[in-house]
């Protein structure tokens, strides 16, 4: 018999269905709540609501897991290129050799922007951060593909912008970056694999040859996947939200781009080597550091997430990754001294240990982010990069399954006016 579970309001007893996960985690169904009780949920912050069913990404946050598709993520991480968790997650499926090499070639071929997109980056000031100016180059998308406004696309359509959008986004950030250096644009070169030919854009000088380093590009590839989705977070909740309206993809995507950007979201990664430098150059001890963050003076950025209470599995990758990285590129950088002796102290110290506090994904991706020569104001618009096909592919599902716009309600808190005089009757 389906499991049911019983409210009790005003001494009257009401049943709703309870759902099961196929990693068998549990919902109320209360889509009917309000029509049969007039009451509404309250949840600050959707810490408890399950805003829709999806068959993308798997993560338990008591346990340290997350798949995509059902594949643990530790393993992706290890043996996978970018490009076929991409597939993976927009499609379903790993690729074989040919669906791979076609989708590849698919990227490639499109992955040159419109010359007119100069234009608008030439009207941004070249301090404007690249977080603002790669949501306004997405937006803009729509623009140049006019058709992408259609709210009804055919999946050929669809597909089509999807392939778009995945192909020009490197080329957008990096020329989002070039245009803060005052550098010159480079173009895609489409013998390269995705990586390398993003490393290219960024970094190649017009006078001289460029090599992309192995090690450089491995690493890159391994952020992108850590990144690639995770399920219904503010960024992607804000792209599902923004697609209920039917808005394109293009306008989606920015808008999530922008969420990404907070400091409590993606903007977090920033926010952990601007924190780490500050401690440095103060000569602050990490204890007394420790205590400010007690004090709630400060937030010990890195630190702490909605669904991770014992930890997160990105964060222990990627905390291995960066020690190795660090090693093959022969660099010391001082600062991953002093974020591990933050995470030793926190991970010891009751305040922490109390509100299930530990190290995220953004608290070392930034020290890596920063031995592969990538500025400080561009991690955040690294983490898009990275995000960018779990986006898509919560979009895609989102329109296949035809889901309802997004609306919460409220419980309004305001005064209650009656009686007024009318001053002047116009
Ligand atoms: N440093 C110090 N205290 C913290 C931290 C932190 N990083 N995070 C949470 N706390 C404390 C809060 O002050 C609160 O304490 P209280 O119970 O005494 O009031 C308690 O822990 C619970 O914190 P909330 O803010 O209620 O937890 P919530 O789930 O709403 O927030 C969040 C999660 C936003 C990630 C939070 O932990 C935080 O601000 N972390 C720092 C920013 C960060 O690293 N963000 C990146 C997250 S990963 C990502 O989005 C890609």
């Amino acid at each position: 018999m389906a499991e049911l579970a019983e409210i009790i309001l005003d001494g009257k007893s009401y049943k709703f269905p309870v759902i099961t996960g196929t990693e068998n985690e549990k919902a109320i169904d209360i889509s009917k709540l309000r029509d049969e009780t007039g009451y509404i949920t309250y949840d600050q912050g959707y810490k408890n609501t399950g805003a829709t069913k999806s068959e993308i990404t798997f993560l338990d946050g008591e346990n340290g897991i997350l798949h995509y598709r059902g594949y643990p993520i530790e393993q992706l991480a290890e043996t996978s290129s970018f490009l076929e968790v991409v597939y993976l997650l927009i499609y379903g499926n790993l690729p074989n050799r040919a669906e791979l090499d076609s989708f590849t070639n698919r990227i490639s071929k499109r992955s040159l922007v419109h010359e007119d997109m100069k234009i608008i980056l030439d009207g941004f000031p070249s301090y404007a951060h690249p977080m603002g100016v790669l949501s306004s180059l997405v937006c803009s998308m729509t623009a140049f593909y006019p058709e992408s406004l259609n709210p009804n696309p055919t999946d050929e359509d669809m597909d089509l912008h999807i392939i778009r959008l995945l192909a020009k986004m490197p080329t957008m950030v990096s020329w989002s970056y070039r245009k803060s250096k005052g550098m010159p644009f480079n173009y895609p070169k489409n013998g390269l694999d995705y990586c390398s030919n993003f490393l290219q854009m960024m970094f190649a000088h017009p006078t001289e040859s460029y090599h992309v380093d192995p090690v450089v590009s491995d690493a890159l590839n391994k952020l992108l996947i850590l990144h690639a989705d995770h399920e219904q977070n503010c960024s992607t909740s804000t792209v599902r939200i923004v697609g209920s309206s039917q808005a394109s993809l293009y306008g989606s995507v920015s808008a999530g781009i922008n969420a990404l950007w907070g400091p409590l979201h993606g903007g977090a990664n920033q926010e952990v080597i601007e924190m780490l430098d500050e401690i440095m150059a103060s000569g602050m001890s990490v204890a007394s550091f420790i205590d400010k963050v007690k004090k709630k003076e400060v937030r010990l950025m890195g630190f702490g997430h909605r669904v991770y209470k014992n930890f997160d599995p990105r964060a222990k990758i990627i905390k291995v990754a960066c020690d190795q990285i660090l090693n093959k590129l022969g660099i010391n950088d001082p600062i991953l001294d002093v974020a591990k002796a933050l995470e030793e102290a926190a991970l010891k110290d009751p305040y922490f240990v109390d509100r299930k506090l530990y190290p995220n994904v953004d608290f070392y991706s930034g020290i890596i982010y920063r031995a592969l020569g990538i500025p400080v104001n561009m991690f955040t618009v690294m983490f898009a990069l990275g995000r960018l096909p779990g986006w898509i592919a919560q979009w895609k599902e989102l329109r296949a399954n035809k889901e309802p716009i997004g609306r919460p309600r409220q419980i309004y808190t305001g005064s209650v006016k009656r009686d007024f005089t009318v001053i002047a009757k116009r």
